[in-house]
């Protein structure tokens, strides 16, 4: 099956049953990097998947095996090798304003106030300060940062940075999110809190989502669909087809046995392969 096909209800009348298309077709593409050390490394083999639009898919795999080159490449930050990615149809030959990347190391504008930040897309679209300042403070509000609007990002903690880049990228409207591990540095109750509120983002516009992550309870709880990737090189191992009813509520899915038992399968199938040690 691929992602072409009838997205999952979710909660809004008006949306169920939207018919999907292919958003975004992974057709075999491979990376290999040179290196000083390991001369010609292979990270990527051959990987070919396509992503509905509206679906929440997410990649997990041992590290080094490829996940955030892959997200790289569907951004247009590095070239693949060979193969091809399509968005809406069209070749991937750079960067584009219709995905927005949500990456650790896309760090916020230091001298900028967190407004600043999520203002700093919509007015780079053209926007008047004032539609933007109205669409970055709505954001704001989503990611419950209203209060803190005029500080700036050396004032936040981490989850807080982590809101605002969030809100950021979703300023200036993507119609895709690439988030590579965006949550992996945050204590556990913040990163539920953010899990939360991008389920809540993601339910409301449902916007198409590649997803990075080591956890697999977080893949599970957010995903349509999961990507479990081999090592070395990366090759897609296992897809799974996450039929948990929207919207989902953790401590509802907790007690869900089929939520269970995918987290069981999934953790087991990624314990049969260790990552690559050297
Ligand atoms: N710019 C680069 N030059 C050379 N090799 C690279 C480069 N970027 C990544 N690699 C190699 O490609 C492989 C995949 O790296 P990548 O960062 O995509 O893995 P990952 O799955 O995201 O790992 P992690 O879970 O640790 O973030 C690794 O072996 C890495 O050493
Ligand atoms: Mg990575």
């Amino acid at each position: 099956m691929n992602g072409g096909t009838v997205l999952p209800l979710v909660g809004r009348p008006d949306r169920i049953q939207r018919v999907a298309t292919n958003l975004i077709e992974i057709a075999a593409v491979s990376k290999v990097y040179d290196t000083s050390q390991r001369g010609r490394h292979v990270a990527l083999s051959e990987i070919s998947f396509d992503v509905a639009e509206g679906q929440f898919v997410s990649i997990l795999g041992p590290s080094g095996c490829g996940k955030s080159t892959l997200l790289y490449i569907v951004g247009g930050f590095v070239d693949a090798t060979s193969g091809s990615v399509r968005v809406s149809g069209a070749p991937v030959t750079g960067p584009g304003p219709d995905r927005g990347p949500v990456f650790q190391e896309f760090a916020l504008f230091p001298w900028k106030t967190v407004l600043g930040n999520v203002m700093y897309g919509p007015l780079q679209q053209g926007l008047s300060r004032t539609q933007a300042a109205t669409r970055a403070r709505e954001l704001l509000g989503l990611v419950h940062l209203t209060k803190y609007e005029s500080f700036y990002p050396k004032e936040l903690s981490g989850g807080m940075k982590q809101r605002v880049a969030l809100a950021r990228t979703l300023a200036y409207q993507p119609k895709i999110l690439l988030m590579d591990e965006p949550f992996g540095a945050l204590d556990a109750l913040t990163r539920k809190h953010l899990q939360n509120e991008l389920l809540e983002i993601w339910e409301r516009d449902r916007k198409t989502v590649m997803f990075v992550t080591h956890s697999v309870e977080e893949a599970v709880f957010l995903s349509d669909r999961i990507f479990v990737m081999t090592n070395s090189p990366g090759r897609i191992r296992k897809v799974f087809d996450v039929a948990l009813p929207r919207p989902r509520v953790r401590a509802e899915l907790l007690v869900d046995r089929r939520y269970q038992e995918m987290v069981v399968a999934i953790e087991k199938l990624m314990d049969e392969q260790e990552p690559e040690l050297s």
